[in-house]
């Protein structure tokens, strides 16, 4: 969960990112079943020790420690403001081992296999969240403390009625032995975990023109029931009823509309052939007569290209449940001779606001040409502009998860998401 969340962006205000109590408590159950499940196939270290019997010290060795059962009840797991962290904890863990022991008492050597209970083993541990200098979320152990409560030890085979009356002996060593390796575990999981966050990349390529920046420009900060990453220039609402909320600022769609400028995109030319056959209006000096009189005089019967560019990166404004885009263009056309010589008839400047500039040697009946090249703008340029939206971003860091029932609801100054989601931990 935390590697999908870890992500706000840039020196500008640009992505913020909550992750709600439902979702960590959601990524915890995932993470919960996910561990019963692995705890099942490790296999564990050896343990040693002796049991002193009066006349002499018995070496024992037990090896090829297998965990048989796990019970392994639903552990908390909390933020914890205190520790800009989480708390985890879990307790009545009951845990069934399976595996060989050896002996060695001077010369004698004996071996059998054993069965171990342990019961009410609890663990309690502390997670601070924080920043590296990369940008990167980092992830360290504050403080762990693993108690067991019983230990029962079964021995079988061998000489094993001999030893019998010692196995009390045994369960001492071995519960220390246990308690000894949980903490070092977790704290090395935690260590595992912050090398992922490590590894992630803090930004990466949208598209060829678009580069996003995900690195973490402020602490992470921890309230009563969410995790928030990224500055606040705007404050989201508050989405308990959700795992994860997401708000994208103007500045960073503003950003990409430059990049795309930047870049040339925003242009279109627009030919005969892409006007709906059903419009009465072609692109022809003939058929824009009543907006340029003179036009099919001068150039009868002769094809019309339109290209479209933006002289301005587009604004792209957000307001409750509204998205404006302000879009300074520029309009140039031309005739197309039947040698194809490409023959400029008038520019216009173009505001989606309405107005229009003209620079045209020509007298043009500017409100019949401004609902024309509106019309032209809407149908072509607004249809390549939904095909790109509808393309998407794929977000790297979504790669182990899916967004469930997401909502988008515009806000003023930027859009906020909400969603559940699914982990999917096969990977
Ligand atoms: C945070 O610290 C305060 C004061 O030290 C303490 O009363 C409170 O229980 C702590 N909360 C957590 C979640 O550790
Ligand atoms: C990180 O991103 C850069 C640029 O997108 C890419 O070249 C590099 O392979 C990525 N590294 C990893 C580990 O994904
Ligand atoms: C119009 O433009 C499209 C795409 O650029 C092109 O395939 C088509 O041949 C053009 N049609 C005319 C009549 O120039
Ligand atoms: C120009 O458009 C008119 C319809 O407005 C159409 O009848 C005519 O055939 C077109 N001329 C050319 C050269 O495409
Ligand atoms: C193409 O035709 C136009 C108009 O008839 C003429 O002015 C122009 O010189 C011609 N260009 C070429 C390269 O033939």
């Amino acid at each position: 969960m935390l590697m999908v969340v870890s992500c706000t962006c840039g020196e500008n205000p640009a992505i913020q990112v909550v992750l709600n109590n439902k979702g960590l408590q959601y990524g915890k159950h995932v993470g919960a079943g996910w561990i019963q499940e692995k705890l099942e196939l490790i296999t564990l270290p050896d343990i040693s020790g002796k049991i002193d019997i009066g006349i002499g010290n018995i070496l024992f060795t037990l090896t090829g420690t297998k965990i048989v059962k796990c019970d392994f009840p639903e552990p908390s797991v909390e933020f914890n403001q205190n520790s800009t962290g989480f708390t985890t904890s879990t307790s009545g863990l009951s845990v069934a081992l399976t595996g060989w022991w050896r002996t060695h008492f001077g010369i004698i050597h004996d071996g059998g296999s054993f069965n171990i209970a342990l019961f009410n083993v609890d663990v309690d541990s502390v997670i601070k969240l924080g920043k590296d200098p990369d940008g990167h979320m980092s992830v360290t152990s504050v403080s762990c403390n693993a108690h067991i409560g019983t230990v029962n030890v079964q021995v079988h085979g061998g000489a094993s009625w001999i030893l019998q009356p010692f196995l009390h002996y045994m369960e001492g060593p071995i519960k220390d032995e246990i308690e000894g390796k949980i903490c070092p575990a977790v704290e090395e999981s935690i260590v595992n975990l912050e090398l992922s966050l490590q590894a992630m990349n803090e930004s990466f390529e949208v598209n060829d023109n678009l580069m996003l920046d995900m690195s973490l420009t402020v602490l992470p900060v921890i309230e009563a029931s969410s995790l928030n990453l990224g500055l606040k220039p705007f404050t989201m609402p508050e989405q308990p009823g959700y795992m994860l909320s997401a708000g994208l600022s103007e500045f960073t769609v503003n950003s990409a509309s430059y990049g795309y400028y930047s870049a040339g995109l925003f242009q279109a030319l627009i030919n005969d052939s892409m006007i709906p056959s059903t419009s009465p209006v072609r692109l022809n000096t003939s058929s824009m007569g009543p907006f340029i009189p003179q036009l099919p005089k001068m150039f009868p019967n002769l094809l019309v290209d339109l290209q479209v560019y933006a002289r301005e990166a587009p604004s792209v404004s957000f307001l409750p449940g509204a998205v404006k885009i302000d879009f300074l263009a520029a309009v140039k056309a031309f005739a197309i001779q039947p040698n194809s010589t490409q023959t400029p008839l008038f520019k216009l400047h173009v505001m989606t606001s309405g107005f229009m500039n003209k620079e045209s040697s020509f007298f043009l009946q500017t409100d019949a040409l401004e609902n024309f090249a509106k019309m032209a703008m809407k149908m072509i340029v607004l249809s390549k502009l939904n095909a790109k939206l509808s393309e998407g971003v794929v977000l790297p860091r979504m790669r182990n998860a899916q967004l469930v029932n997401p909502v988008v609801t515009v806000e003023k100054g930027f859009i906020a998401i909400s969603s559940d989601a699914e982990l999917l931990t096969h990977t």
